[in-house]
């Protein structure tokens, strides 16, 4: 049994829908802790810079322009294999590719607002928590 943590974005487009709850409930279904949670609208400069893997990507531009377009509501969760669980209630990147029942499938609005986003590997997972949240704002059980 592996105890892993992963970071989850519902992104700006997902968080004006009003279903922060609905997503909420499917993690703490799926046996994910929130162990930290903070809502914020990220600057162009933070949202560049956490995504900087994509930064000479065609879509960077509307992406960034999507994420800081109104808050966002980040956490961290904590679970078993935590980072391939995320990513399976997810669903695929792109919606049209996402499982019937997964959070983008019911949620995103386009592959640029697919709803959330959640840390694809063990080293992301790291990077990316540390880029929003410091040793004191998570509370592991
Ligand atoms: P996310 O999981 O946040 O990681 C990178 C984001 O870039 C991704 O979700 C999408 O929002 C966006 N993205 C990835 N591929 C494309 C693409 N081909 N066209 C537009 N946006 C994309």
């Amino acid at each position: 049994m592996t105890i892993e943590r992963t970071l989850s974005i519902i992104k700006p487009h997902a968080v004006a829908k009003n279903i922060i709850g609905k997503i909420f409930y499917r993690l703490e279904c799926a046996k994910l802790l929130i162990i930290g949670c903070k809502m914020l609208q990220l600057t162009p400069t933070q949202a560049r810079e956490f995504y900087i893997a994509h930064q000479e990507k065609i879509f960077f531009k509307n992406l960034i322009q999507c994420m800081t377009s109104g808050p966002s509501m980040i956490s961290v969760l904590e679970g078993e294999n935590a980072i391939y669980s995320y990513r399976q209630l997810m669903g695929a990147t792109n919606p049209i590719h996402a499982l019937s029942g997964t959070i983008r499938a019911d949620y995103a609005d386009s592959l640029t607002e697919n709803a959330i986003h959640g840390s694809d590997s063990s080293i992301s997972a790291e990077r990316e928590i540390d880029f929003f949240f410091n040793v004191h704002e998570l509370f592991s059980k």
